[in-house]
């Protein structure tokens, strides 16, 4: 008797050659082959008859897309921990099951969260100039003088999973850690954290913030002027969730006067197409959302996709699935 036919999937963007390897070997597979950033129009005709669509942080998965490849898609599988791209109350109309990628991809982004925080405290971009272009002057006293991290409160917004490893690594550099959230920590995972039921609150005692909550519609434009202006003078902002939940204008203009002493920015409104002040500003550190970029966190998230699917196939509901 012959095999039944591969289900089809479409990839929206390449994946890491592991996983692609291992998506072949059970899919029907299109792919985006140039890795191309594809509207939702284009998703919905090049994906037509698709029953799992992969995609990541960078393609809108919007009502309308989700209608377009109804009733043959049964799955959204994004290689992303956040789901903000992903229109979920239509995925659940239409009976379409969302998995992403969680917990495999914290110690990755606590590492480039550190690397932030470490490059705005330490002025590292100036200090990289300095040297590459050759306007080195040789040591100095007052040479690029920095803030320094030993006692320092490092302030999380957003105390989930990346939240937590954010802080075990900033422990060990000293730092005080305090954090808001929706809801408090149970005492074993809150640790020597100090909750703040209200960011107010929280943002007044920040010498570091880390924004590290999940980007939503709620979650848009709420690091605003007025938040800004809890923070003390010299505070420095590190955003390695979602751009969209800072406003570019308020932070530009307070790196601008000095108020806040500088950022660290992994992520960005409108991306690649960022906010072109930051690239004139000495005193912010930019990368570009690089947070899971490793090779282990990326296979990892294949894989948990892989495993999410195969689990799914079966009748079993995986640990990673949203809706
Ligand atoms: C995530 O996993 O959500 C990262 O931001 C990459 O999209």
């Amino acid at each position: 008797m012959d095999a039944p036919p591969l289900p089809q999937a479409f990839l929206s963007r390449r994946f890491p050659a592991p996983t692609e390897t291992q998506l072949k070997a059970r899919y029907c597979l299109r792919v985006n082959t140039d890795d191309s950033i594809l509207k939702p129009e284009a998703i919905a005709e090049r994906a037509k008859g698709a029953s799992v669509l992969f995609v990541t942080a960078t393609e809108q998965v919007d009502e309308t897309l989700i209608k377009a490849l109804s009733p043959s898609l049964k799955a959204i599988a994004t290689l992303s921990v956040g789901h903000d791209h992903i229109d979920l109350n239509a995925a659940r109309a239409f009976g379409i099951r969302v998995l992403h990628t969680p917990d495999v991809l914290s110690d990755a982004c606590a590492e480039i969260a550190m690397m932030l925080v470490l490059n705005a405290c330490r002025r590292g971009f100036e200090a990289d100039r300095m040297v590459r272009t050759g306007n080195w002057p040789g040591w100095a006293p007052t040479q690029l003088l920095g803030k320094g991290l030993v006692g320092a409160n490092l302030c999380i917004l957003g105390m989930g999973r990346i939240g937590r490893a954010i802080a075990t690594r900033a422990r060990a550099f000293g730092m005080q850690i305090q954090y808001h959230n929706r809801n408090r920590l149970s005492a074993q995972l809150e640790g020597d954290a100090i909750f703040h039921a209200s960011l107010e609150g929280m943002l007044a005692c920040a010498d570091v913030l880390v924004i590290a909550a999940p980007g939503s519609a709620q979650a848009k434009g709420s690091i605003n002027e007025t938040r800004l202006s809890c923070l003390p003078k010299g505070a420095v902002v590190v955003n390695i969730s979602r751009g969209d939940i800072v406003d570019d204008n308020a932070l530009i203009s307070a790196l601008e006067s000095g108020r806040i002493f500088a950022a660290g920015l992994d992520v960005f409104a409108n991306e690649p197409e960022i906010d072109p002040r930051y690239r004139s500003l000495p005193n912010v550190f930019l990368t570009p959302h690089i947070g899971s970029a490793t090779r282990e966190t990326r296979d990892a998230m294949g894989w948990l996709l892989i495993d999410g699917l195969d689990k799914l196939s079966k009748g079993d509901l995986p640990s990673n699935l949203i809706v």
